[in-house]
């Protein structure tokens, strides 16, 4: 019997290394590819609350999710409790194994409104928050917070206390703070703080690029999990903790494959243009040549995609198989 990592409420969560929630990346089919290569969790990008209520239509896709994906998590932002609580009682109803708060999005629009990083300026109202949630759901409550609003207000023990205290499950810390955006080096200490403060799980997050960098950030804060966002964009075999030079071409070219039909299958033909971006980061250490690189980034269909996608790993013609 495999032994969990650590448990999401009462699921047990079997590996440490979760997929960052990332807004324009981690949708169903890259999510899918990672869960595949071992991400433990699956997150989705954050999902308006206030659109859950007012235009579902519209935004369904960010909550659709492969059964075997499960633990999924749906993570919803906005700053009153009650339209939270609302958009996670309709959102329960699609079974995920959690809903997140997000209380990190530095986007200034977002925070001005009071969501996103905005609610660490109000910690009463994170309190109510969460205990509202985390009574009126059947499904545990979870949170995804950076260290505070600036140098000046780095209230993350506060805050992962008041999620403890009021019911939540577990607990990301992503170590900056709202001001410094993606800037500068994340503060591991702090992370390390929080984990000493609670007692619930928490998945460590910011700037983990390397397999060795999973091993020093579990070290250095003793935390249940290792959170990558942009480190898995550029390797998503980091969840499998292998370095991108290692994995041979044909597994590029296998994986690479199945993405895009993943795309297609969920996108419909917007699914190429879509894939564009995570293309370049499998081939990124075959696209220094520039024309090499606007072939493969104008390629009118599947077909002409994956053609030049097989040229530029080296695979022979018997490997370009079209899409199945
Ligand atoms: C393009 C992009 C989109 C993101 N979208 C979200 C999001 O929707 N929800 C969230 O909680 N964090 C979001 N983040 C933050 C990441 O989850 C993560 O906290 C951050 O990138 C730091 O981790 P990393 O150094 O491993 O990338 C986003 C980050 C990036 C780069």
């Amino acid at each position: 019997m495999k032994t969990p990592a650590f448990h999401l409420g009462a699921t047990p969560v079997y590996g440490n290394l979760v997929l960052a929630p990332m807004d324009g990346y981690s949708d169903l089919p890259f999510r899918s590819v990672c869960r595949e290569l071992g991400s433990a969790i699956s997150y989705t990008e954050f999902i308006h609350a206030a659109d859950v209520l007012q235009r579902p239509e519209h935004i369904r896709s960010r909550w659709r999710y492969l059964p075997w994906e499960q633990p999924v998590v749906f993570q919803i932002y906005g700053s009153t409790p009650q339209t939270l609580l609302e958009a996670a009682l309709r959102l329960q109803a699609y079974g995920p194994a959690a809903i997140d708060i997000n209380m990190g999005c530095p986007d200034r629009r977002i925070v001005r409104r009071g969501a996103g990083a905005g609610l660490l300026a109000t910690p009463v109202k994170v309190a109510r928050i969460i205990r509202l949630l985390s009574r009126r759901l059947e499904v545990p409550v979870t949170a995804k917070i950076r260290l505070g609003l600036h140098e000046g207000c780095r209230n993350y023990r506060l805050i992962a206390r008041i999620v403890e205290e009021n019911g939540g499950a577990l607990l990301a810390v992503h170590g900056r703070t709202q001001a410094q955006g993606y800037r500068g080096q994340a503060d591991w200490d702090a992370i390390a703080e929080v984990v000493q403060a609670v007692r619930i799980p928490v998945l460590a997050n910011g700037d983990v690029r390397t397999v060795a960098d999973i091993e020093r950030i579990l070290a250095h804060t003793g935390a249940a999990g290792v959170m990558i966002g942009r480190g898995a964009i550029r390797n998503p075999w980091i969840f499998a903790r292998r370095a991108r030079e290692a994995v041979p071409p044909e597994e590029v070219w296998r994986v690479l494959r199945r993405h895009l039909q993943r795309s297609l299958d969920f996108y419909g033909p917007r699914g190429l243009v879509l894939f564009r971006k995570y293309a370049a980061q499998y081939l990124a250490p075959h696209l220094e040549d520039r024309a090499a690189r606007r072939a493969l980034l104008t390629a009118p269909t599947p077909a002409d995609f994956l053609a030049q996608a097989a040229r530029l790993l080296g695979l022979p013609l018997a490997a370009q198989n079209v899409v199945e």
